[in-house]
């Protein structure tokens, strides 16, 4: 796949209530806030050569009107959908339609959890899914989608 972009970009898509990091659960997710986690995967995208646009919505409908609004201009997609992991049929299907790799990813290990948290809807349209790490989840899922162009440019 051909980058679009003379350095790959790659949209970083937060779900619901991960505005709240820092302040929600930090027994689960951590005392970092989401700005701090943005600052963390713009140094990462440096040195790895790639740009990247971060969004964060609470609202199913808003992300999917990101993707559709970037879905001529961007090469790859990590995206946490928050809790829209278990049931959004509509954000599978944006991604499904979307012609660029996508990964989910999480920062929380959801296959540890609650029984409803290990069924994702989203992860069979895209390429893997990273659970677990914190903020590596999303470096990882970078390293992911970089090496998946690289090999299918
Ligand atoms: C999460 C896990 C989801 O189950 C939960 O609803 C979230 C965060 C994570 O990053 O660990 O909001 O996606």
């Amino acid at each position: 796949m051909k980058s679009k972009n003379d350095r790959p970009l790659i949209l970083i898509v937060h779900g619901p209530n991960l505005n709240l990091l820092g302040e929600r659960e930090p027994d689960v997710y951590g005392t970092m806030t989401l700005d701090d986690l943005n600052r963390e995967i713009l140094l990462y995208a440096y040195s790895r050569e790639c740009d990247v646009l971060f969004f964060q919505s609470n609202h199913e409908g808003e992300i999917i009107d990101f993707l559709h609004d970037k879905r001529h201009s961007a090469d790859g997609l990590v995206i946490n959908p928050g809790a829209y992991t278990h049931y959004s049929i509509a954000i599978r299907d944006a991604i499904a339609g979307i012609h660029f790799p996508a990964i989910e990813v999480h920062l929380s290990d959801i296959h540890k959890r609650e029984d409803f948290r290990k069924q994702s809807v989203i992860r069979d349209v895209c390429i893997d899914q990273i659970s677990g790490l914190g903020k590596e989840s999303y470096t990882k899922g970078l390293d992911a989608i970089l090496e998946y162009l690289k090999k299918n440019q």
